[in-house]
């Protein structure tokens, strides 16, 4: 099979490195693609977001699947568009993918199908969402643009001035556009962050190897929200009740709720939980892959993914036993000085080989470009290092320990990816992993995967 995939970040480049391995994958192809991803697929000029112009590219190339990784084309109806040229694809059509595009509409069908979520009201109109925050006088408050605001529409306001500002710049200034004119705003939450991604063809419904995220910019959980600064998998807090909780309250109501909207989901369903002390609840639905959760859990998969996007397309998805690797993965993401604000392009990276990778460590590359021999960045978060090992102990340290090598400018990265997993007390090796972990394995003979 020749397969496209649509998107350019370390998600991408994390889909494109498994398809690879796939003996059924002859050629793949990317647009638009990065630095990294260009050196296992060939890649095109043309946007994420260009309907027409995929499509075209699509049948120009006649690729036998499209898989759309993207949040915004697969809300403006990416998936639609290619299937109604016949073509096979991975991803939910716009009317399912509306569950990431619009957080009314998936707490409405939360609210609607008893699905454990926080309590919230929405608002078009500043006057009425501030008297609402008044009115309820705690903090912090939690306020959400209603549509896609590149993982940014959340503000945590600590206090009535932040709660405040943050509406009238949504709402008044229309600070994300469109996406943010009506709000949510919500209950506050407390307790350890699950990511869950599934395959779902609608029947049936597969969770993945849970991970966690470290969204905030900074260590302890500080500074602005993110699209994502570093992960881990499996994520220990996720434990077999927890997940078996999970599938009975959330994930199989979830696909059959949209059964009966008529929005059948069919691609990738990301599940962002809370385990708050009343159970588990959903935080966010995204509708597809998470990045950089994609970056620890595709390492992990065993079965061919071409397999099971073609399962899912084909809906026998119940009839493909998913596998997955034993032992940890870990994702430090490096990002440029300054990300999430404004931050400088075009810096040369230093450290990598000259497929963009490094001994040792897989390197995704979210927000990189070729120049000539150099490679340069070219976005916010620039790559995540990526290392599997049997301990989650130890696959921090080994990601640490390439991040040491790799550098340019004032890159910035977060040194406490992982500590909360660490804590969760399961991992058999749960070390700091800043200690002395060479002298442990040895004395304890730990086998290391490759
Ligand atoms: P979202 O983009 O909806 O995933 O929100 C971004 C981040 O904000 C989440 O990963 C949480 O850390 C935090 N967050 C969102 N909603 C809530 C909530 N209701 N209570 C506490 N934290 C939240
Ligand atoms: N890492 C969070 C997301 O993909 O939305």
């Amino acid at each position: 099979m020749d397969i496209l995939v649509v998107g350019g970040g370390g998600r991408e480049h994390a889909i494109v490195m498994k398809l690879a391995q796939s003996p059924r994958v002859d050629k793949l192809y990317c647009t638009p693609g990065n630095g990294g991803i260009s050196k296992y697929a060939e890649c095109f000029d043309v946007s994420a977001t260009d309907i027409d112009g995929v499509v075209e590219l699509a049948q120009k190339i006649k690729c036998d699947m499209v898989v759309v990784a993207p949040d915004d084309p697969l809300v403006l109806g990416m998936v639609d568009a290619l299937q109604q040229k016949g073509f096979k694809t991975f991803g939910p059509k716009a009317n399912a993918a509306i569950i990431e595009g619009s957080k009314v509409f998936s707490k409405e069908l939360m609210k609607k199908y008893g699905i454990p979520t926080a309590n919230y009201e929405v608002f078009t109109d500043s006057e009425s969402a501030i008297k609402y925050l008044k009115e309820q006088n705690t903090y912090p408050a939690v306020i959400k643009a209603d549509g896609l605001a590149l993982g940014k529409g959340v503000i945590l306001a600590q206090d009535e001035d932040e709660a405040v500002t943050a509406v009238h710049e949504m709402i008044d200034e229309l600070k994300f556009g469109k996406s943010s004119a009506r709000i949510v705003i919500e209950e506050y939450l407390t307790g350890p962050e699950v990511s869950v991604l599934s395959f779902t063809d609608g029947k049936t419904v597969v969770p993945m190897l849970s991970s966690m995220d470290h969204k905030r910019a900074l260590d302890g959980d500080k500074g602005l929200n993110t699209g994502g600064m570093g992960t881990v998998a499996p994520n220990p807090y996720y434990t077999d009740d927890v997940a078996k909780q999970c599938m009975e309250t959330i994930f199989k109501p979830t696909i059959e709720a949209m059964n009966k909207e008529g929005r059948t989901f069919e691609g990738c369903l990301y599940f962002g939980l809370m385990l708050t002390p009343k159970g588990p609840k959903v935080i966010e639905y995204n509708c597809r892959f998470g990045d950089p959760e994609t970056q620890v859990v595709l390492p992990m998969l065993e079965t061919d993914l071409c397999d099971i996007f073609e399962a899912i397309y084909d809906h026998t998805l119940s009839e493909l036993k998913i596998k997955w690797k034993s032992g940890s993965c870990a994702c430090v993401v490096m990002a440029s000085g300054g990300y999430p604000l404004s931050y400088p392009k075009g810096l040369e990276i230093k450290g990598l080989d000259e497929k963009g990778q490094l001994d040792g460590a897989v390197i995704y590359h979210a927000g990189t470009k070729l120049d000539g021999e150099k490679m340069l960045t070219n976005g916010g978060r620039v790559l995540g290092v990526t290392c599997t090992a049997l301990t989650l102990a130890e696959a921090l340290r080994r990601a640490y320990e390439a991040v040491s090598k790799i550098s340019w400018e004032n890159a910035h990265y977060r040194t406490d990816i992982g500590k909360r997993a660490l804590e969760a007390n399961v991992d058999p090796l749960n070390l700091d992993y800043k200690d002395d972990m060479e002298d442990y394995i040895e004395s304890n003979g730990v086998y290391l995967r490759q």
